[in-house]
């Protein structure tokens, strides 16, 4: 019932768009919501009502696109797989989504004169909802790309051709790295690394302007950046966002009577660089505490006693914030604290309260582009197969590794880089997915299971259950 009256509401207000003849509605309400497949999603404003007039959604560039052409307020400020379905069937595959730099599986050798040649072109973009990042190897790189295996071309191996997810554009007050692999953070390209004590928020201001211009001549194919103005309304723009899920279909309101979900809440939500650091890097020097969320209580899921969905959620907070995790293998953790084994949880990683970004940069390696991962369930053989050779003088000269994307490697060049990337702000997940940076989990269930196999954490089904529904509630 409450399903049916949102998808209503939200017919109402944005059907207005397609009335033959009617003005694209200007704005949106402030905590407009949006309907997913597990509840409402809703975005708090922090200067009111959405205008959607701005330069963030204006087509600065020559093809067409602006950045709400891949970051949606409806799908938390990236976009569904899902719905670029949609869009394709909607628009026989020419909504400006569709554009061959980017949105193509790759940008030569391709036939989009027909929807069928579309649809073979876009293939990824509308099944995992991926666009293509085509990175240039570091000239001083520790490693030589041997081979570049990809069944849709673009096997060149001097500049190489990943597939990645858009992050969501909101909650980026929150970031303490930008981008899945860092590099609009990073002195290597001319960023600003965001540091715990003084320059902050400077630092990731500073990002965000860098990065509005790189996406305007890049995803938009602009001739020219965007203004000095523009790219601060841009920013200003994102700073201002807050998007959380608000509404579980069965449980209710996930911001009353003891629950502090939702966006308003999540505005109000203290943070800073390093808070809750377990490796020692919070500035304020304060212990590190696993209870990462704390967005349900008893008092909640009491207040309707019958209410299994509550109850499971609150269950699967809990298993977030104190399941036992044996972490082994990570790169970026296990190899840089020289300890083989870290008895964590989910929040060891995830350690931004309420929040569940890493709270320092910590590019990880958790092994979801490694092709020859044996514990990871996730299926690849839908990305190309990279095969990168140590070069570096050193015990692993001749080494070699097979990759779907080399992340932060591609950034710095090293080989322990490779494989490296960002654990990303865990809000609004309900409304994007696939997950992870190649969009490899199509579902929460699916990242669930990854964690139980990799980490073999012997999670019992209705512990999955519980664990994937309270993720569904961010
Ligand atoms: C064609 C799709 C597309 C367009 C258009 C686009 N983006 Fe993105 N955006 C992405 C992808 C993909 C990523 C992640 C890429 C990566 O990490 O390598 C991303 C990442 C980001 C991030 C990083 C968030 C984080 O957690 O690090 C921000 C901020 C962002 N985009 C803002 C913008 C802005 C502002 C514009 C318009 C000027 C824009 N985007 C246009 C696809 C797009
Ligand atoms: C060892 C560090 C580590 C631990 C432990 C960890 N994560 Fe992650 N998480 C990451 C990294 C790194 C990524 C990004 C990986 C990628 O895309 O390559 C990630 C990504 C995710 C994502 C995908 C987000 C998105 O936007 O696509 C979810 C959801 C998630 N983690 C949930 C969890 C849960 C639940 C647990 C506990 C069972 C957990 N994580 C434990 C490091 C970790």
């Amino acid at each position: 019932m409450l399903k049916r009256c949102v998808w209503v509401l939200s017919a109402l207000l944005l059907g207005t768009a397609t009335v033959v003849g009617a003005e694209p509605p200007t704005f949106l309400p402030n905590l407009f919501p949006f309907p997913n497949p597990h509840g409402i999603l809703k975005t708090f404003n922090e200067s009111g009502k959405l205008d959607l007039t701005g330069p963030f959604f204006q087509s600065l560039g020559t093809n067409g696109r602006s950045c709400a052409t891949c970051h949606q307020a409806s799908d938390a400020w990236s976009v569904s797989a899902a719905h670029v379905a949609e869009r394709f069937e909607e628009t026989q595959g020419l909504d400006p989504i569709f554009r061959t730099n980017d949105g193509s599986n790759c940008d030569h050798d391709i036939d989009t004169s027909t929807v069928h040649g579309r649809r073979q072109a876009y293939s990824l973009l509308t099944s995992r909802g991926l666009i293509r990042i085509a990175l240039a190897v570091p000239a001083e790189a520790e490693f030589e790309v041997v081979s570049v295996s990809n069944p849709y071309g673009c096997t060149e191996t001097s500049t190489l051709s990943m597939y990645r997810r858009p992050l969501p554009s909101t909650n980026v007050r929150f970031l303490t790295t930008v981008m899945w692999d860092g590099r609009e953070s990073s002195m290597q390209t001319g960023t600003i690394p965001i540091k715990p004590l003084g320059s902050n928020p400077g630092d990731l201001q500073t990002d965000l302007l860098h990065q509005s211009v790189d996406a305007t001549m890049g995803h938009a194919q602009a001739t020219t950046a965007p203004t000095p103005q523009q790219q601060r309304q841009i920013v200003m723009f994102e700073l201002g966002l807050s998007t959380a899920q608000a509404v579980e279909f069965g449980a209710g309101s996930l911001e009353a009577h003891g629950a502090s979900g939702g966006p308003v809440a999540l505005y109000n939500q203290d943070s800073f660089v390093g808070i809750n650091d377990p490796l020692g890097q919070n500035p304020r020097g304060t212990a590190f505490n696993p209870v990462i969320f704390t967005l349900f209580t008893p008092t909640w899921a009491h207040e309707q006693s019958d209410n299994h969905h509550r109850a499971s959620i609150l269950r699967g907070q809990t298993l977030f914030n104190s399941h036992p995790i044996n972490i082994t293998g990570v790169g970026g953790l296990n190899d840089a604290t020289g300890l083989p084994l870290m008895k964590g949880t989910c929040g060891t990683c995830h350690d931004s309260p309420n929040v569940g970004n890493h709270s320092v940069i910590a590019p990880l390696n958790i092994g979801i582009a490694d092709v020859k991962n044996p514990l990871n369930p996730l299926g690849l053989d839908y990305l190309p197969v990279i095969t990168l050779k140590n070069t570096a003088p050193g015990q692993d000269n001749g080494k070699i590794i097979l990759t779907t994307d080399p992340g932060r490697a591609l950034v710095t060049g090293k080989w322990q880089d490779i494989g490296k990337f960002k654990g990303p702000i865990l809000r609004g997940l309900s409304a994007r997915a696939p997950y992870f940076h190649n969009g490899s989990a199509e579902s929460l269930k699916d990242v669930v299971e990854m964690y139980n196999v990799r980490f073999g954490m012997g999670l019992t089904e209705s512990e999955k259950a519980d664990l994937a529904a309270f993720l569904s509630t961010l």
